[in-house]
């Protein structure tokens, strides 16, 4: 008699719960699909870690990929590597502040990293960086006034055969002229692409 009173409370609180079924599961599906985004990436930072057998020589390359993977330094991933490298989580800000190409801030709604690596380099980043600098006014490891892009650098992409490199919201683009590079950037800005 118990039970079966409880179980018409259930089925009652069930049809009168403002949530439907479908809507919990569509919610359950994207906090899911979050985690998920969330895993891999710290999945890809565990990787680094464990490649240079957390070794305190493993704090840049591990804020490289922080930085990659989530697009900036947060304080939660340098707590992170700090704790998982065993490393006091001064140094690790020492770090991540003492480099240029690292950043604490959120970047702009786009990207665009110039390879400085040597053979980059020899091909034009200068010219390059003072493009930026002349039609954007934004410097490596700055975003811009408006916050549409950041300017971020990268030792060497791997695409040495296509110098000077850049990646543009994350897509490789090879043999970059200034010029090239001030419309690529204006159309990405113009279509939020
Ligand atoms: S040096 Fe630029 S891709 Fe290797």
């Amino acid at each position: 008699m118990e039970q079966g009173q409880a179980a018409k409370e259930s089925n009652r609180s069930s049809k009168s719960s403002p949530v439907s079924a479908s809507e919990r599961r569509r919610s359950a599906g994207r906090k899911g699909s979050k985690v998920a985004q969330k895993d891999k990436r710290r999945k890809l930072v565990d990787a680094t870690m464990r490649r240079y057998g957390h070794s305190t020589y493993a704090l840049i390359e591990t804020l490289h990929t922080v930085q990659e993977a989530y697009g900036y330094l947060d304080d939660d991933n340098l707590k992170y590597v700090a704790h998982s490298l065993r490393v006091p989580l001064s140094k690790v800000y020492g770090v991540a502040t003492f480099y240029h190409f690292f950043t604490l801030k959120p970047q702009g709604d786009h990207t665009a990293v110039v390879c400085t690596g040597t053979a980059c380099y020899i091909k034009g980043v200068p010219a390059i960086m003072k493009a930026f600098k002349k039609n954007f006014d934004v410097e490596p490891g700055e975003t811009t006034a408006d916050g549409k892009l950041s300017l971020l650098t990268a030792r060497c992409i791997g695409s040495c055969g296509l110098a000077p490199a850049m990646v543009y919201d994350g897509e490789i683009a090879g043999m970059q002229e200034p010029e090239d590079i001030v419309s690529k950037v204006r159309a990405m800005i113009r279509n939020g692409n």
